[in-house]
């Protein structure tokens, strides 16, 4: 029995166009190239210093000599951009390390626009590296404080801007923060610096190791009176909206994996280019598996930014750049 007519094949063969590499490669709908590749590093103060992270192999808090030459061997092997985080040697309760004019990320963005210059340095905006409690603004009352922390979020925005960064990026999710940036920018002499907001940026789990590398576990509490639940879809179009009307010229989804019908949604809403973060969980998941042997890394790796590219990301932050470029050179 079959369930064609006898004689009568099926008119349809989807197949035909897998049977070769070229074949396939030449009707691929989506393309994954290290150009669109952004590497995250992170500074700390000192010489000759690599210090690993414990959860994130490959990844290391870097003196600025090292990360010279980390952001040199990422940019000779096509990474294009580095967004930078900073560990300073101090912290307190007004994030003084985040705005300071030799503060560590200020001193790696005029390294590496001196000896690098056509590498593009993107720095993140944000307090809690900076603060001794952690979290992510001025603290009152037991929570964070929106309006007393814009003004902080500026002043370190600026203060990128004058030692020669190529984008601001505020990740710290207070309202009205790309607004008043901005308008920081502006009338500072910076209105053509872009600004990459974390727009839809979630509450997320997937940023444990990452704040093992940056030191910025909160102290107490967590981060869900600013940051998104994760169960939302429909604010999340909300949040990117106001971005969008405050002035973000590149608009990110945070975290990526989990999150790839919200990147969908918002590349089909907004018509800004759109980031995907591919966190600190979803790389060490991977290389966890892959130490023990249980999942190919380097498919999986690939495999993964290639599906944040085919849901809409145009570009994508990840700590996977330098495996992904070695790969991709092929
Ligand atoms: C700072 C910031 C975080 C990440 C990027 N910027 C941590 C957080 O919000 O707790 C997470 C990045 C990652 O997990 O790779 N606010």
């Amino acid at each position: 029995m079959s369930f064609y007519p006898a004689g009568q094949f099926p008119a349809h063969r989807p197949r035909r166009l897998r049977q070769s590499p070229a074949l396939r490669q030449l009707v691929r709908e989506t393309q994954l190239n290290t150009r669109q590749l952004v590497l995250p590093l992170f500074a700390r103060s000192g010489r000759r210093l690599r210090r690993p992270i414990a959860a994130m192999p490959g990844v290391f808090q870097l003196s600025t000599d090292e990360l010279l030459r980390e952001a040199a061997r990422a940019h000779e092997s096509g990474v294009p951009a580095v967004i930078l985080f900073g560990i300073p040697d101090r912290k307190d309760a007004r994030a003084s390390g985040a705005y300071a004019a030799r503060g560590v990320v200020q001193q790696a963005v005029r390294l590496l626009k001196r000896e690098l210059p056509e590498l593009l340095v993107i720095t993140d905006v944000c307090m809690c590296e900076y603060t001794s409690h952690g979290h992510c603004g001025i603290v009152r009352n037991g929570d964070v404080d929106n309006d007393a922390t814009l003004e902080l979020l500026a002043k370190e925005a600026l203060s990128h801007a004058r030692a020669g960064a190529d984008m601001v990026a505020p990740s710290d999710m207070m309202d009205g923060r790309i607004g008043y940036i901005r308008q920081a920018l502006d009338q500072n002499g910076y209105a053509g610096l872009p600004i990459m907001s974390y727009a839809a940026k979630y509450a997320s789990a997937f940023y444990g190791p990452f704040r093992e590398a940056a030191e910025s576990t909160p102290q107490f509490g967590d981060r869900r009176s600013y940051q998104m639940d994760p169960a939302n879809r429909r604010e999340a179009m909300r949040e990117v909206a106001l971005d969008v009307e405050e002035g973000a010229d590149i608009v990110m989804v945070k975290p990526a994996l989990a999150y790839l019908d919200i990147i969908a949604e918002v590349k089909q809403v907004f018509d800004l280019p759109v980031a995907a973060y591919n966190v600190s969980g979803e790389y060490a998941m991977v290389k966890a598996a892959a130490d023990r042997g249980w999942i190919d890394g380097d498919r999986v790796m690939l495999e993964m930014l290639t599906a944040m590219r085919r849901a809409g990301a145009d570009l994508i932050v990840t700590y996977f750049a330098k495996d992904a470029a070695k790969l991709l050179q092929k």
